[in-house]
């Protein structure tokens, strides 16, 4: 065996056995110790904190990146009918309010050929999800007349769903188990309060550099979503950008490099996509931006991993499998793609506790052979032999 594989496979051993350690182990209890790290709220802002404290520790300098966005909020929203009180989802982009109507069921999933010989003007309808948007489905039904609509999930469960936009009727979503009872009432009165709120909510990316022109981003998205501890999605890309800021503290790759942790990613990419906009001379400098999203618990085989080609072929000796990621996924990449920059996507699939309140472990080994492919990309495409 040549010597330098040798060299290289004991680095490599060694940066598997150090990645579980006491320091790893507190980085991943702070950042759960103060439930849903949802952007904006007191935990975000405690997991922000810490991650400052250690990147300052570990030599690198600081920079804020604040930004502010506006958030829809339900503070419950239901139908009420007759006695029953029926709990669902306003409808992101819904227009809140109280609506009382008479209930028809249409259907379908609400195309207008659904509405063939139904009177729905002034009334309540309720459509199933599936085959066309949520905002056409509000189209039509308030072409059709309706003044509120109701759309059933199409499996067990309630639905959260989002106009993407400004809808023109009051909309809910809801559980698919209420379809008997909501046949079982057309025609009879329903009240309809969707309760929403907005709320302007103060995010912060988290930049550490040794350096004022970086050549690659490594990044990850710190804050997680409402009831869900976020351990998988994201401490584990958390986790792993920080000891991996950490361990190359001292090496050449930290002048190169800047390590950022973003926020407000589960509320539509708004730290990324801030980041993309206000840092415009720095993209031009960048060779490539690393993002790791949902890398600790592994679906499949091989480490996923989608994006620009010419970066993908750096992974091409890479110690464990790479499994080329079609679609790139929703992530902090996508701005930086959409921007020209070339980007790399880590990621090990949707896990079962995904956006869950189970989302509570990670397997430390999986993040430790995700930071050392983003050591061997780093290492292949700014420190050239
Ligand atoms: N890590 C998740 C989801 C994800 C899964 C990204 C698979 C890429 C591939 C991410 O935090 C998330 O939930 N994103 C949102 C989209 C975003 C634009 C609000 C999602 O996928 O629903
Ligand atoms: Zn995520």
């Amino acid at each position: 065996m040549k010597l330098w594989l040798v060299a290289w496979l004991c680095l490599a051993s060694l940066a598997g056995a150090q990645f579980s350690t006491p320091r790893t182990q507190a980085d991943m209890a702070a950042l759960l110790a103060n439930g849903p790290r949802v952007a904006g709220t007191p935990a975000a802002q405690a997991a922000a904190n810490y991650l400052a404290q250690q990147l300052q520790q570990a030599g690198y300098s600081l920079q804020l990146h604040p930004f502010t966005y506006s958030r829809e909020r339900d503070l419950g929203s239901f139908v009420q009918l007759g006695e029953r009180r029926l709990e669902g989802n306003a409808i992101a982009g819904s227009p809140a309010g109280t609506v009382e109507a008479e209930l028809v069921v249409v259907p379908g999933v609400g195309q207008s050929q659904d509405y063939a010989g139904l009177q729905v003007t002034g009334k309540a309808v309720v459509v199933r999800r599936g085959v066309i948007t949520f905002l056409e489905k509000a189209r039509i039904a308030a072409q059709q007349g309706a003044v509120a609509l109701l759309i059933l999930n199409n499996q067990p469960g309630g639905l959260l769903g989002t106009f993407a936009g400004d809808g023109p009727i009051p909309a809910l979503g809801l559980d698919a188990a209420l379809e008997g009872l909501l046949q079982a009432s057309q025609g009879q009165p329903v009240r309809l309060e969707v309760r929403t709120q907005r709320q302007e909510v103060q995010g912060r990316n988290l930049i550490a550099k040794k350096s004022e022109r970086p050549q690659a981003i490594v990044g990850a998205h710190y804050d997680s979503v409402p009831g869900s501890p976020g351990a998988n999605d994201n401490a584990s890309g958390t986790v792993t950008v920080l000891e991996l800021a950490r361990t190359l503290a001292n090496t050449p790759l930290a002048q190169k490099v800047w390590f950022v942790f973003f926020d407000g990613e589960e509320d539509g990419l708004w730290g990324s996509r801030r980041f993309v906009s206000d840092f415009q001379e720095v993209l031009l400098g960048l060779k490539a931006m690393l993002n790791l999203d949902m890398v600790g618990v592994q679906v499949g085989q091989g480490l996923g991993v989608g994006g620009d080609n010419d970066l993908l072929a750096l992974l091409s000796s890479n110690p464990e499998t790479i499994r080329p990621l079609g679609s790139s996924g929703g992530s902090d990449h996508v701005p930086f793609a959409q921007a020209g920059v070339p980007v790399l996507f880590f990621h090990r699939g949707l896990d079962a506790n995904y956006h869950r309140p189970t989302d509570q472990v990670v397997q430390w080994p999986l993040l430790a052979s995700t930071a050392l492919a983003v050591e061997n990309v780093l290492n292949e495409l700014l420190l050239p032999r």
